[in-house]
């Protein structure tokens, strides 16, 4: 996508120096757009779980990438092992999103494949490129799926009366390689010429809504507003919201979906006011060994000073954290929930759309039925 008119992806490799890897680094925005450069398993793991890089597909994306450098900066003697050690430290930076595992574990199959390290070099960039390439052109197709659901919406609106669509938390193309999820039918309608306009959720505690999906929106000149992340509701009562749509950060078999906190609520009062409710993700983000999402997706617990501190840009341009609570104030600070599937309309994966159930999920995804 692009930034300031110049086409970006959120991770690349560095082609003149190919022992060196890119990214956004996402801390720092909306107010710098500053790129990181990662060239070791340690600094791939702190990316990660910093939040550096963020979002289910560029999570993946880096660790497909991360297991690149731990091939070239592996011992001659023993890669594999070594190999194997990035392989542990990397998925242990962040529980919730599926894509992590799924893409280290591409890698070390790959890996493990091999019979030299120079072999295991080439494979494991090789596996990288693949997988920062799919995730983009999964992307591209989830915009294609879900421009087809908003143009149907914009049919039935009164002439000139723009589709209004909610979005929780970032699942555009911050979250992923380019595109995004969420967000990429929006782009895509857009880029057609349908008049639609956003409600962004603020997202609290990290507030990814207003820092960075309202920084995209706005790059993009797509029309929104950032609205607090309890206000959803009351614009759905007053019909102010056609459609929701929200990213996944791992989606079980039976489609319940993982997502960022606060997502379970925006489901149950679209369910409430007839809201369609749709969730959009790549395959790589689905876990096709976990029969029950409410019960078992791990739900990663992150720092309670995300909740009791809020950092942001002061008066005079600086960067400034505040306390928001009283000093001995005790928080707790989940970072995702799961919406059950009946509350979600649709799913829309880069085959198309279906149904948030086992047989809906597994008519796009055949291979999977075993
Ligand atoms: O904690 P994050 O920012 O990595 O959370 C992931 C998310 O941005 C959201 O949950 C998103 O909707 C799904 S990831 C594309």
């Amino acid at each position: 996508m692009k930034v300031n008119g110049r086409h970006y992806r959120t991770i690349w490799l560095n082609e003149k120096d190919r022992s060196t890897v890119q990214v956004i680094d996402q801390r720092k925005l909306p107010f710098t757009f500053a790129v990181l450069d990662l060239r070791t398993v340690e600094e791939f793991r702190a990316a990660i779980q910093d939040m550096a890089v963020r979002g289910a597909g560029l999570i993946g994306a880096t660790a497909g990438y991360g297991m690149y450098i731990a091939a070239l900066t592996s011992p001659q003697e023993d890669a594999l092992a070594f190999i194997e050690a990035a392989a542990k430290s990397l998925v242990a930076t962040r529980p919730t999103a599926s894509n992590l595992a799924w893409a280290v574990n591409r890698q070390l199959a790959a890996a493990r494949s091999c019979r030299s390290r120079e072999a295991m070099i080439r494979t494991a960039l090789d596996t990288a490129q693949a997988i920062a390439d799919g995730d983009a052109e999964a992307c591209r197709r989830i915009g294609e799926h879900g421009k087809a659901v908003i143009l149907e919406l914009a049919q039935k609106k009164k002439r000139g009366e723009p589709v209004h669509i909610l979005t929780h938390c970032n699942a555009g193309w911050l979250a992923f390689v380019d595109n995004g999820t969420a967000t990429a039918p929006l782009y895509a309608a857009f880029d057609a010429g349908v008049k639609l306009h956003v409600w962004v959720d603020e997202t609290r505690p990290r507030n990814q809504g207003a820092s960075l999906t309202a920084w995209e929106l706005g790059q993009h000149g797509v029309p929104h507003d950032l609205i607090t992340d309890n206000a959803g509701g009351h614009l759905m009562q007053h019909g102010l919201v056609d459609l929701v749509i929200t990213g996944a950060d791992r989606v079980a078999r039976n489609g319940d979906v993982a997502n960022k906190i606060g997502t379970y609520l925006k489901a149950l009062a679209a369910r409430d006011n007839a809201v369609p409710f749709y969730v959009a993700l790549p395959s790589s983000t689905f876990d096709f060994e976990c029969t029950d999402g409410v019960s078992s997706i791990p739900i990663e617990e992150r720092d309670p000073g995300e909740v009791r501190f809020m950092t942001g840009r002061s008066a005079d341009g600086s960067l400034a954290t505040v306390q928001l609570c009283p000093d001995e104030t005790p928080a707790r600070n989940w970072g995702f929930d799961v919406t059950p599937s009946r509350l979600v309309t649709r799913l829309i994966c880069e085959r198309g759309l279906c149904e948030a159930s086992e047989a809906g999920i597994l008519g796009l995804f055949p291979e999977r039925k075993a």
